[in-house]
């Protein structure tokens, strides 16, 4: 077991933002900012988490649940003032404890994992991630002295205009030993242009006391890119839908258009599924293999299996098993269960059922409450009344049952085994098993009715 536990600093309101809902709450990629913080850091090894929370703390804890511990930071006084928080969770600690930010959505486990990993190696007290931004503007700059080594970093208020032309900054993220953290906590000051207490003073103060102090260049500044506005949050969001695609399509699902292909970070595709334009894959979202997805596909915490088509369709919080053909313009809803090679055609709504194996609504159908066996044919326009205004009932109907075009079966009502049902009828007492029901008004001829209306 690694000996690394995490802080996540999150207590800021993000006022650029100029949202009700705290910064790190806001998604990108289908995913709150501190999700994909909390991610990162367990897939670098990380066995606890800690987020110090702020503006909106109810909120930011009820999000995180169980995932984390959070300590209220009651009143923002600085990056170094947060970690403190910690101080009564973590104090023990003999490890290393990593600090990031809640509004970095694109850090990755590998680079979390690498700076741990180097700190380690380096046998330093602390080790800072830094970045070389294209613009460096609001950063800590990050001071070198001669031989190269990590002298302090400065924030960008403090700094001169000499130390402000340094392009290399901290990205906020950083592995310190625990015991010479909190040690070094405890003597930094708000001595400075913002009155705040900086965590990157504990570096400096380490330093003097001729202890080891690391750096690690992120490879790539856009992995430690915090987000503060909502420009920033589309760049991010665009980059998380960019690396999902990629990584799909290395591990051999073929997206045509990745540009208007939307896959959230938890969805799984199987291979040699092809996922055509205008398509969202979303939440924790399964697809088996050899699939045919969109155009034109929204999918919510969907369980499908293998080769199944579908186009032009919406389903959220149901399971399709394979060979299922859906479209188009239909609706799957919450608690559905579609059996093996179902066919769900134009204009259909089925929620809360489980239709087995082989039946088929090719047309025009709303299923709702209901159960349905294998290879029932529900003709075009049929449906189920399942709802009295006040109160919603069941509908049962039989394996190879025949459903005539325009009928209503009133819930709750049962169609037994090979139960038939006339076109047209309204359905209120059970059909039972090979029998044929008709319900509805016999046809009547008035010979010559025009001639003498119009008498
Ligand atoms: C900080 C660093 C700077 C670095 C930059 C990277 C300090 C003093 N400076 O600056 O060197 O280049 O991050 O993005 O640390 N927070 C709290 N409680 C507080 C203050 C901040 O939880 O009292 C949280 C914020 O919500 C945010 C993070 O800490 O998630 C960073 O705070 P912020 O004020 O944005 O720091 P910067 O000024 O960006
Ligand atoms: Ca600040």
């Amino acid at each position: 077991m690694s000996d690394l536990v995490t802080v996540i600093l999150a207590a800021g309101k993000g006022t650029r933002m100029k949202s009700k809902l705290p910064k790190v709450l806001h998604k990108a990629g289908g995913k709150s900012m501190v999700q994909h913080v909390i991610d990162a850091a367990k897939a670098a090894g990380s066995k606890r988490t800690v987020v110090i929370t702020g503006f909106g703390s109810e909120q930011v804890r009820a999000a995180i649940g169980d995932q984390a511990e959070c300590v209220e930071q009651k009143e923002q006084l600085g990056t170094g003032h947060a970690v403190l928080q910690a101080k009564p969770l973590l104090g023990d600690e003999k490890g290393t404890i990593m600090v990031l930010c809640g509004d970095t959505p694109l850090l990755t486990g590998d680079l979390l994992k690498k700076l741990y990993d180097e700190h380690v190696q380096a046998g330093a007290k602390a080790t800072v991630l830094t970045a070389i931004m294209p613009d460096a503007t609001g950063y800590g700059r990050i001071i070198r002295s001669a031989d190269g080594s990590v002298e302090r970093i400065v924030e960008h208020k403090d700094a001169t205009e000499e130390e402000r032309s340094v392009r290399e900054v901290n990205s906020g993220i950083y592995c310190f030993d625990a015991q010479a953290l909190f040690a070094s906590l405890a003597k930094v000051t708000n001595d400075n242009a913002q009155g705040e207490y900086y965590l990157p003073d504990v570096l400096w103060i380490l330093k003097q006391q001729g202890e080891k102090i690391w750096a690690v260049a992120a490879d790539d500044y856009e992995d430690t890119l915090g987000i503060n506005s909502r420009l920033q949050l589309a760049g991010a969001e665009k980059i998380l839908r960019r690396r999902k695609n990629e990584e799909l399509m290395a591990e051999g699902v073929t997206i045509m258009d990745p540009d208007s292909t939307y896959i959230d970070a938890d969805v799984k595709v199987g291979r040699d599924t092809v996922i055509y334009p205008q398509t969202w894959l979303e939440g924790n979202t399964e697809i088996g293999e050899e699939c045919e997805i969109g155009p034109s596909v929204r999918f919510q915490n969907m369980k499908v299996g293998n080769r199944v088509t579908g186009q032009f369709t919406y389903a959220h919080d149901a399971v399709i098993d394979d060979e299922v053909i859906l479209g188009q313009f239909v609706h799957i809803r919450p608690n559905t269960h579609l059996s093996k090679k179902v066919k769900i055609g134009n204009f259909v709504e089925i929620k809360n059922s489980n239709v087995g194996e082989g039946t088929k609504l090719p047309h025009l159908s709303y299923i709702g409450d209901t159960d349905m066996g294998a290879r029932v044919n529900m003709g075009c326009g049929s449906l189920t009344v399942n709802y009295d205004g006040k109160k919603k009932y069941r509908t049962t109907i039989g394996d190879d049952a025949f459903v005539g075009c325009n009928s209503n079966l009133v819930a709750p009502v049962t169609v037994e085994d090979h139960g038939y049902i006339a076109a047209g009828s309204t359905i209120t007492d059970t059909v039972p098993s090979k029998g044929l029901a008709i319900a509805r008004a016999r046809q009547v001829i008035i010979e010559n009715w025009k001639d003498r209306r119009d008498q």
